[in-house]
């Protein structure tokens, strides 16, 4: 495993690179993940609602076209599952479907994965849920281990985390999971009006904010940093060129920052930035290069009537008819 994944190599890589940044992953500790949960309520926060509406509209749509592929039982990979609440209304197609189904939801954070875990066998016993805690590496370990073909689940414009180059790596890796004949359902965030795309990253309530430097709160409580939270504040900008959201976290004042486990001092400037997050907003011609470069086929694109959010069913390449 690369090394940056850890907490600690992550924290110390991205802390002393000349432009500093923190990996996205570093959000989803029990508190953050608890913080997104919330986001995904709030009312700028449009993305997962619009997505919901394209599962409520489509799911049986977009079953049906997975399973008629697959030919046989199709397992569920959901990756970066979080509580996995979008997830529930494709999965109870699937079960109308092909009755028992194996899920399989995977994220970095326990706590998401137990919830998650314990809703379905409640909701929806006719699921076999086989929960992976840890990274998409562990997660694709784990869905070679099962046979059968897989449908692989990057919902909620995850994608969007990574630059172009990585996102086609990780998309081809999803290829090899779900085999010739399962299929990877991608969701998209599209490019829309400033005055809808930065609220929805910096909100009214200050949720986003909380999630931000939350960060640091884990940087804090695990690390043995000292970070005064007060001392940054949220940012929310859209980056044209690289047609993204980014979030960062600019130091208030001239400061140095002390990370005992790391042992290390880290000195800001006063309006310095930690890059956090870029969140791409995407339009149909770049998601078809991404797929085309991981050798995936698009078999159906589904939209929110509003058009705010693209949903992509996508299958190997050399099978896709
Ligand atoms: C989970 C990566 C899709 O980028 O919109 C929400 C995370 N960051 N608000 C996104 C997030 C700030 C979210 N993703």
């Amino acid at each position: 495993m690369d090394d940056r994944h850890t907490a600690a190599d992550a924290v110390r890589a991205g802390l002393t690179a000349a432009r500093k940044s923190l990996p996205p992953f570093l959000f989803y500790d029990a508190e953050g993940s608890r913080l997104f949960d919330r986001i995904t309520e709030l009312p700028e926060y449009y993305l997962t609602r619009a997505e919901h509406d394209i599962f409520a509209a489509h799911g049986d749509a977009m079953v049906a076209a997975a399973a008629a592929r697959a030919g046989g039982p199709l397992t569920v990979l959901e990756l970066g599952a979080g509580s996995a609440t979008k997830t529930e209304v494709l999965l109870r197609a699937l079960v109308r479907r092909q009755g028992r189904t194996r899920f399989v939801p995977a994220d970095v954070s326990p706590e998401a994965v137990d919830a998650a875990a314990m809703r379905l066998a409640c909701t929806a016993p006719e699921l076999d849920v086989r929960p992976c805690v840890g990274t998409h590496r562990d997660a694709f370990a784990m869905a070679r281990a099962l046979d059968g073909p897989v449908l692989v689940l990057f919902i909620g414009s995850s994608i969007g985390n990574y630059d172009d180059g990585p996102a086609t790596e990780l998309l081809a890796e999803m290829r090899g999971v779900a085999g010739d004949r399962g299929a990877v359902l991608l969701g998209t965030d599209l490019r829309k009006p400033l005055d809808v795309l930065l609220p929805a990253y910096d909100d009214a309530a200050g949720v986003t904010a909380a999630f931000n430097k939350n960060v640091l709160a884990r940087i804090n409580g695990e690390l043995g940093g000292r970070f005064d939270l007060d001392a940054f504040r949220h940012v929310a900008l859209w980056n044209d060129e690289a047609s993204s959201v980014e979030m960062h976290l600019e130091s208030l004042c001239a400061q140095r920052v002390r990370i005992d486990a790391l042992e290390m001092d880290v000195a800001f400037e006063a309006g310095e930035r930690i890059h956090t997050e870029s969140s791409h907003k995407y339009d149909d011609a770049r998601v078809a290069r991404l797929l085309e470069g991981a050798g995936l086929a698009r078999l159906a694109v589904y939209r929110d009537d509003a058009e705010r959010f693209a949903v992509h069913l996508a299958g190997a390449a050399s099978t896709a008819r």
